[in-house]
């Protein structure tokens, strides 16, 4: 396969999570990416989304998922439009409905990235186009399949990889998580105090997923769940939108702070460190571990530009 005759497998399908997506085209996303990998190291230039245009939506902050969605779209020749909640009257003077309604007659796709899970899903069903989440309060979609890569790229087979994701259990980074890896047959374990564990809404969505590709899925309040991990992933404490929260959370978090006693808790030096970034160094990972030799961040990093390509050039 390359990615000429890749010819958009999934056009036209939005990715709001991966439920809808089966592990065979989650995989076949995958595999494009790493292709895509491989052209930009090559310093091969291609145009495949020429005369193609995308609304990059920011509701919320980012360097990451932005940069991704514009430059991997406009180095293919496309036209992204950012558009920041200043720009535009989504769910403000106009309705979600009528902003899909209206951005589907002039785009070839829209990203998202905001608080309302809603929002993403009624742009999707109203605007006739493919709609990309780029996080809302409830999922980051796109993340975790540039976890999944380079976890990939780390171990070469994700089936039987153990990840134990240690901080905020609820937040959409680790809902996500646990949706990819019950898909992908990577068993996922939940570090988290009780009063941040994953709503049981989720938990019942992934298990029939988990039983099929033999994944395990623990939730635990005990760190010393990490041992045997492969990858030791965690994320902020409090999320955008969650501000107000810092304090309760810095409380509630501290004793799940990944550092070198818990990355030696997992008993294996392969042991990697995963984080979707941006970090609070001192908080939810000390500075020796994100700069440490176990830290894939960067790898982690990069590859979301890849992925992000790989499940655009999928579905247009
Ligand atoms: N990981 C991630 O989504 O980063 P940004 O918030 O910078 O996009
Ligand atoms: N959980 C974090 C992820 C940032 C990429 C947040 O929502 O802020």
């Amino acid at each position: 396969m390359t990615a000429e005759n890749f010819n958009a497998p999934f056009k036209g399908r939005s990715l709001i999570n991966w439920i809808n997506y089966s592990p065979e085209e989650i995989n076949q996303i995958l595999d494009l990416s790493f292709i895509v990998k491989k052209q930009a190291a090559a310093g091969e230039i291609h145009q495949r989304f020429i005369g193609k245009t995308i609304a990059l939506i920011f509701e919320k902050r980012s360097t990451r998922t932005r940069c991704s969605f514009e430059t991997a779209f406009g180095e293919e020749g496309g036209h992204p439009v950012f558009l920041s909640s200043q720009d535009i009257q989504l769910g403000a003077k106009e309705s979600v409905e009528d902003t899909a309604r209206v951005l589907g007659r002039m785009f070839s796709a829209i990203q998202f990235r905001g608080f309302s899970q809603n929002h993403v899903e009624t742009l999707a069903k109203y605007s006739g186009i493919p709609v990309y989440n780029g996080l809302t309060d409830d999922y980051h979609p796109t993340q975790v399949l540039a976890d999944v890569m380079t976890l990939k790229e780390n171990f070469r087979e994700l089936k039987g990889l153990h990840l134990a994701y240690c901080g905020d259990g609820r937040n959409n980074v680790a809902r996500s998580l646990m949706i990819i890896c019950s898909k992908l047959g990577i068993h996922f374990t939940i570090i988290s105090p009780q009063e941040l564990f994953p709503d049981d809404k989720i938990i019942s969505i992934c298990t029939p997923f988990a039983k099929v590709s033999g994944s395990n899925i623990t939730i635990s309040d005990k760190i010393s769940l990490v041992k045997g991990a492969d990858s030791i992933y965690t994320d902020v404490w409090t999320s955008m939108g969650e501000e107000s929260l810092k304090k309760t959370r810095t409380a509630l978090l501290n004793p799940y702070q990944v550092n070198d006693e818990l990355m030696q808790m997992s008993e294996k030096n392969s042991c990697i460190f995963l984080h979707c970034l941006p970090a609070v160094k001192g908080e939810e990972v000390t500075h020796e571990v994100i700069e440490g030799k176990q830290s894939r961040v960067w790898d982690q990093a990069e590859n979301r530009k890849h992925t992000i390509k790989a499940i655009m050039l999928s579905t247009l």
